[in-house]
């Protein structure tokens, strides 16, 4: 049983159209560029690879991508895009479902390992994708870090985009580290719709306890996929951890 939301049929209709600026070539091209540095040869294995935005462009450069993802109206809408044959994808949780094979990438992108709302399965998450490694693979996860510093004392809400057309913000526990980002979007025929998901946010430094958990070593860990240095005022991290080559 997993503390995930469920995403429904709906959200996985308009996932692509919603997330429109996360397909623009300038914000995909320099992660499926550094995805397919790290991966080799291959083969990768995405983790919550939703309606395959990054995984269909890291296939086409010919390194074999497989996933798992919670949501089956998210795979109907990435099986519209790409068939089982090119990209197979196994309906499952990522904290605990095994694909066959091993891989030389693991990978978890756009904060999708908070979506997990639990330290427990968040540290399993680590530890499955250590299984999937083989030894020298590495994993990799693109995680925002939390903006606790935005909060005056007694605020818990924190707005991430306010525009026309979209008002986002997040709302925040401390004490769980368990939050909610609120969408409330204006549609083209005027109305509005409201919408959210609920994630469990990490620290860098949590990631790496929960990497060494899981026996893997930090590789390498910059500020976005263009490899700009990671600074104490990032707001987001790409990490790459190892694991040994000498590993059972
Ligand atoms: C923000 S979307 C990211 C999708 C895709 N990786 C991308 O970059 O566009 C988050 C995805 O995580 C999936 N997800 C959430 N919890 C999950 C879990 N426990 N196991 C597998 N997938 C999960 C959701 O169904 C959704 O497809």
């Amino acid at each position: 049983m997993t503390s995930s939301d469920l995403w429904d049929e709906d959200t996985a209709e308009k996932y692509d159209d919603l997330s429109a600026e996360m397909f623009a070539p300038q914000v995909l091209d320099p992660a499926v560029d550094f995805l397919a540095r790290l991966a080799g040869s291959g083969p990768a294995l995405e983790f919550a690879i939703g309606t395959g935005r990054v995984a269909i462009p890291l296939a086409a450069r010919g390194i074999p991508v497989s996933g798992i993802e919670l949501s089956a109206p998210m795979v109907d809408q990435l099986r519209r895009k790409a068939p089982g044959e090119q990209v197979p994808v196994v309906v499952g949780d990522m904290a605990t479902t095994r694909v066959p094979g091993q891989f030389s990438l693991v990978y978890v992108v756009w904060n999708s390992i908070g979506n997990v709302r639990t330290q427990d399965e968040q540290v399993d998450c680590f530890r499955n994708a250590a299984r999937h490694l083989s030894p020298g693979g590495r994993f990799v996860v693109e995680l925002w870090v939390p903006p606790i510093r935005r909060f005056p004392p007694g605020q818990s809400a924190v707005p991430f985009e306010v525009t026309d057309r979209h008002v986002g913000f997040d709302t925040y526990d401390m004490v769980t580290q368990r939050g909610t980002s609120h969408h409330y979007r204006r549609l083209d025929d005027g109305s509005l719709r409201y919408g959210y998901s609920n994630f469990r946010y990490i620290w860098p430094a949590e990631c790496d306890l929960m990497a060494r958990l899981a026996g893997l070593e930090l590789e390498q860990r910059v500020a976005d996929w263009d490899g700009s240095p990671f600074t104490s005022d990032s707001e987001s991290h790409v990490s790459v951890w190892r694991k040994p080559i000498d590993a059972h």
